[in-house]
C-alpha cells in the first residue's frame, strides 16, 4: 500500500482486502459505548473541502475523531484565487502547521495527485473526491457494504467479491463514484455492468474492465447489487437526455423494476439521492436499499484508511477482549499489526 490514497486503481487486491478487514475491526468499535480509540492521538488531520459535501465530510470527521486525531476543517468554497495557486498556498500553510494527513475534495480532477506529488507537503493525502475522476473511499465503503450483504458479515473476512455481479446505473460520464467502483470491483473480482444512456457514457468506456448495456430491465435479473447514480447536473454543460421523465422511465429504479432483481440482491446509492429521478421513494425506503448502511460503513472504512496510512505499528484495536459470546474470526488477528510502510 502506498503512502497516499489517490485512486482506487492504486490498490492491489491484498491492500483492498486488508482495508475491508480492518474496517470490520473498526466497525466493532462503533458498537461499543465509547466509540473512541487512541490510535491517532497527537496527529493532526486537515479536511480540505473545496467542493460541497455532506456525507463524506462528516464521515471523515467522525472517523478522525474516533481515532483521537486533532481535526482541522477547512472549507475553501468561494475562493477567488486561481486553483493551482490557491492549492499551493493552502498546502504551504498546512505544511507550516505540521499536519500529518490531508483529506481533500476538489472540483478539479487531479488536485489530490498534485498535492501528493508536488513536494509542497509531507503529509499523507487522501482523495475525498476530485472532479469526475476518483473517490476511492466511496468505492471501498461500497465494496465493504456489498461484502457484508452478499457474503455475510463474518464470512466476508479475508474475502474479495469474486463472481459477484454489480450493475452501475446512470450518469457514469460525470461520476467519480462509477470510475472508482469499476476499478476497485474489478480488482476484487466482481463483474461490473454499466447501464446508461449513450450520452452519459464517457468516450473510451470500451477499454474499462466492465460491460456496457443500454437495457436496464435485461440486466436486473442477473445482478447481485444495483448501484444507482445521481444525475450530476452541476457538471453538465449541455442537454444529455430529452426530459427527466424520459430518463426516469428508462434508467430510473422503481418498485416494478426492483421486483425483477433476484431476492438477495441489494440496491445501493452513494447519496445524495434525487427521489423521483434515478430512484423512487418506494425503492429508497425499502429494506433492500443500503443507502443508510453505506453511510455508517463509510466511517469504518475511513477509520481503516487513516489507521493504515498513519497509524504506525500500533494494533488497530487493543481489546478489552470481547466476551466469548461475541467471538469473531478476526480476534485471531488482534495482535496483528498492519503496515504503515511504503512499498
Ligand atoms: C458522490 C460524490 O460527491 O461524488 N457523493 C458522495 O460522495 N457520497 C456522488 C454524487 O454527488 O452524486
Amino acid at each position: 500500500m502506498q503512502r497516499h490514497l489517490i485512486s482506487a486503481a492504486d490498490l492491489s487486491r491484498d491492500d483492498a482486502v486488508l482495508i475491508l478487514d480492518t474496517a470490520e475491526e473498526m466497525a466493532r468499535v462503533a458498537d461499543r459505548p465509547i466509540k473512541k480509540l487512541p490510535t491517532l492521538r497527537g496527529r493532526t488531520v486537515v479536511n480540505l473541502f473545496f467542493e460541497d459535501s455532506t456525507r463524506t465530510r462528516i464521515s471523515f470527521e467522525a472517523a478522525e475523531k474516533r481515532l483521537s486525531a486533532d481535526v482541522i476543517n477547512f472549507t475553501a468554497k468561494g475562493s477567488s484565487v486561481s486553483k493551482g495557486e490557491s492549492l499551493k498556498d493552502t498546502a504551504q500553510t498546512l505544511e507550516a502547521m505540521g499536519v500529518d494527513a490531508v483529506v481533500i475534495r476538489h472540483g478539479a480532477s487531479g488536485a489530490p495527485y498534485r498535492l501528493a506529488n508536488s513536494g509542497w507537503i509531507d503529509a499523507a493525502v487522501i482523495n475525498a473526491g476530485d472532479g469526475t475522476h476518483q473517490h476511492p473511499t466511496q468505492a471501498l465503503l461500497d465494496a465493504f457494504t456489498m461484502r457484508r450483504r452478499l457474503t455475510g458479515r463474518d464470512a466476508g473476512l479475508g474475502q474479495d467479491l469474486s463472481g459477484k455481479r454489480v450493475t452501475i446505473v446512470g450518469d457514469v460520464l460525470h461520476s467519480r463514484v462509477a470510475r472508482s467502483n469499476v476499478d476497485l470491483l474489478h480488482t476484487l473480482g466482481a463483474e461490473v455492468t454499466l447501464v446508461a444512456p449513450p450520452t452519459l457514457l464517457p468516450v473510451g468506456v470500451g477499454s474499462w474492465p466492465c460491460e456496457v448495456s443500454y437495457d436496464l430491465d435485461a440486466v436486473l435479473p442477473k445482478s447481485d447489487a444495483v448501484m444507482m447514480l445521481r444525475v450530476q447536473r452541476e457538471r453538465m454543460n449541455a442537454a444529455f437526455f430529452p426530459t427527466e421523465r424520459e430518463y426516469s422511465r428508462r434508467y430510473g429504479l422503481d418498485g416494478d423494476r426492483m421486483a425483477r432483481m433476484p431476492e438477495h440482491a441489494v440496491v445501493m446509492h452513494p447519496g445524495p439521492m434525487v427521489r423521483g429521478m434515478e430512484i423512487t421513494a418506494e425503492v429508497a425506503d425499502s429494506p433492500r436499499c443500503t443507502v443508510v448502511e453505506q453511510v455508517a460503513n463509510g466511517v469504518s472504512i475511513r477509520m481503516a484508511v487513516l489507521y493504515l496510512l498513519l497509524g504506525g505499528n500500533e494494533p488497530a484495536v487493543t481489546h478489552a477482549r470481547p466476551p466469548v459470546s461475541h467471538h469473531h474470526p478476526s480476534d485471531e488477528r488482534s495482535a496483528h499489526t498492519p503496515f504503515a510502510e511504503e512499498k
